[in-house]
């Protein structure tokens, strides 16, 4: 099944290319201070960061959930920087083997943040493994092969193990029970989006007009890193159209240019809404067919599409399926063929 190209997709919450990459480095705050938005996850954080910093111990283990590109990383590099240690970053997939594991803890100094992105695709044995090194600081590794294998036990130093994951249900519970803080990441409001609009317009020396960090925060389905992308493309049309200086007429032009309408909405978005009103009534309609009907992976509906129809209120699930919402068949200007 065809998958989606990110980059035809301008509004995923996915970062895929290495120009991106170097961005957002450039755009990430470092500090809770300079950290927009969260304000729950900041407030507790920041109490447990200080009560560790304080007690000079590592903090406890931090598991961090929400809809890609809500900042996860990025709070992941700001914990060690709050708490002044040196942080490793790896993810689910890329731990192979129990010596992958081994090799990474092997480097961790005491207090020290390991970050694990996707946590949720971990193998099982790394993940068994894991338990113990979070519980009580020590794995144990069968050296050797054949006659000669034994096992070893391998002391560690108390760490921070930061892991990140799209959804908490995708973990294990043995796994989720050994975080002792859970964070859930939110969708950020139009004011926070803006705010970190106008901070990274500064941070790339364009003018902006505050009208037009609000048309950009507004169609940015809650998204910190499409709110970026959006603004890199915005400030292109801007300086080839006008004199560079982004307002809202100017950012409403642009993100027509790219599809984008008034509630931030992509083609992707609009296809499988207008699929599912046009052959299926609306629904319900079970999230397989969908996929298979617009063509994705139903992986990448469940991560990146549905969670903001869900929360905009264009969608909804039921126990039979999805289905489309009022405000859904309003917002794509169908007469309403249901009742409810
Ligand atoms: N609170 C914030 N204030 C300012 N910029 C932010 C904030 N949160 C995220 N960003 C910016 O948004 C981009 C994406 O953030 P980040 O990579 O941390 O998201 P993520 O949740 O780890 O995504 P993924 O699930 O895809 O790994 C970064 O460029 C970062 O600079
Ligand atoms: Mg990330």
């Amino acid at each position: 099944m065809k998958t989606m190209n990110p980059e035809e997709r301008i509004i995923s919450g996915d970062s895929s290319t290495t120009e991106e990459m170097s961005l957002e480095k450039s755009l990430r705050p470092l500090y809770l201070k300079e950290y927009i938005g969260q304000e729950k996850v900041k407030k507790e954080l920041s109490i447990y960061i200080e009560a560790a910093n304080n007690r000079e111990e590592a903090l406890d283990h931090v598991l961090l959930y929400g809809p890609p590109g809500l900042g996860k990383t990025t709070m992941a590099m700001v914990i060690s920087n709050e708490m002044d240690v040196a942080i490793r970053t790896t993810s689910g997939p890329a731990i192979e083997k129990a010596g992958d594991l081994v090799a990474l803890l092997n480097e961790l100094e005491a207090g020290d943040v390991l970050f694990i992105d996707e946590i949720h695709r971990m193998p099982r044995l790394i993940e068994e493994m894991l338990y113990s090194a979070m519980e009580d600081y020590f794995v144990d590794i069968i050296v050797g092969q054949g006659p000669t294998a034994h096992p070893v036990h391998f002391p560690l130093p108390p760490f921070t193990l930061v892991g990140a994951t799209t959804r908490a249900g995708l973990l294990s519970a043995p796994l989720r029970d050994r975080f002792g803080i859970v964070s859930h990441m939110e969708y950020y409001t139009v004011e926070e989006l803006s705010d970190i609009v106008l901070r990274s317009a500064d941070i790339f020396n364009t003018e902006i007009i505050e009208s037009g960090a609000i048309e950009i925060a507004r169609r940015s389905r809650g998204t910190p890193r499409v709110a970026n992308r959006l603004l890199k493309r915005v400030r292109d049309y801007a300086q080839v159209r006008s004199n560079g200086v982004i307002k809202k007429e100017i950012a409403d032009e642009a993100l027509a240019m790219l599809r984008i309408d008034q509630e931030g909405l992509d083609f992707v978005d609009q296809k499988l809404l207008k699929t599912m009103i046009e052959n299926y009534n609306g629904g319900p309609v079970g999230l397989s067919t969908i996929a298979a009907n617009i063509g994705e992976e139903v992986e990448t509906i469940e991560d990146m599409v549905e969670p903001f129809l869900l929360q905009a209120g264009f969608l909804q699930r039921t126990p039979r399926g999805r289905i489309v919402t009022r405000l859904g068949y309003a917002h794509l200007g169908y007469p309403i063929t249901y009742t409810d």
